[in-house]
């Protein structure tokens, strides 16, 4: 029988490129998304564009009724929708930090609540939350988007102890910087017209964030990285995926003492 994912975010980046990869494998795709205006139709064959803002619980209840009347059984999720913001954490707003949260980590605890009951009476089921390289290290000037992968880290990891039991599984998916509408559309999110104290160390650090984009892997990348999860039947829960660059400097962040990798950062990215 063919086999059935969901997506959030798939309008652009990593979920738009997870929705073609599945459904060129013959999957049938839910590429779900805020707007589905802005669906950019490559693939139209195995794919159903649903509207989907992992925020509004309403919205997401909707859709999975859909899905769930289309479909006798949906095998994957993919917790993909989300977005991060540069700059120093003074400068932003409680409204910025929540709306970070709403979507990289309530949103995602929302769409799981939704599907648990379909997966658990399946005694089946895969839930697959796009975290980060972030998600296990961090650089400067990322503190809250660092903060809320960290959370899907922590999240993911315990909650594969207590959906074991039912069949169900849960997999992270680590991207390391990936050419997307979030890297490239990516501006200092965390400014302020008063205080000018972190400006000099802003915009230096920014210029090593643009280096790092060029050093991008395409986000077609991640979207086999996501199959390989979905489909490897392996009781794992971490996949790393980026540049050669970013998978040693988290080898280094797992075995080096903290101290000594906290002093390359600093050398390779504020010198
Ligand atoms: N690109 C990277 O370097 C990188 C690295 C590590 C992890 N990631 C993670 O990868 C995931 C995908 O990001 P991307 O790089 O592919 O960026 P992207 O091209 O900006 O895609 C982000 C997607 O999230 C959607 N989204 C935002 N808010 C939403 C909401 N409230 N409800 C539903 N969808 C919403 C966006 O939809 P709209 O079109 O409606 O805005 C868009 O489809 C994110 O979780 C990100 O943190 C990215």
């Amino acid at each position: 029988m063919r086999r059935t994912i969901l997506i959030t975010g798939a309008s652009s980046g990593i979920g738009l490129a997870t929705a073609n990869y599945f459904a060129k494998n013959n999957w049938l795709v839910f590429a779900t998304m805020r707007n589905s205006e802005h669906y950019v139709n490559n693939q139209v064959e195995n794919i159903v564009p649903l509207e989907l803002d992992v925020t509004d619980k309403q919205k997401i209840k909707n859709c999975m009724d859909f899905v769930l009347k289309k479909v006798d059984k949906l095998d994957v999720i993919v917790n993909n929708a989300g977005f991060g913001g540069y700059g120093a954490f003074e400068l932003s707003t409680p409204d910025q930090r929540q709306s970070m949260y709403d979507v990289n980590v309530f949103g995602m605890m929302n769409v799981i609540q939704e599907i648990l009951p379909h997966f658990r009476a399946n005694n089946s089921g895969l839930i697959i939350n796009v975290s980060s390289i972030g998600g296990l290290m961090t650089y400067p000037l990322y503190s809250v988007y660092h903060s809320t992968k960290w959370a899907v880290e922590g999240f993911s990891e315990s909650l594969n102890f207590e959906l074991k039991h039912f069949g169900i599984g849960v997999k992270l998916i680590e991207p390391g910087v990936t050419k997307s509408n979030f890297v490239y559309g990516a501006q200092i999110m965390f400014k302020s017209n008063t205080v000018g104290d972190y400006d000099s160390y802003m915009n230096k650090l920014y210029l090593k964030v643009n280096e790092t984009v060029a050093r991008a892997i395409p986000s077609g990348k991640v979207a086999e990285k996501i199959f390989e999860a979905a489909t490897d039947n392996k009781e794992k829960l971490r996949y790393p995926v980026g540049n050669s660059q970013s998978l040693i400097l988290l080898k280094l962040r797992q075995i080096l003492p903290l101290k000594l990798f906290i002093k390359l950062i600093r050398t390779r990215i504020e010198k």
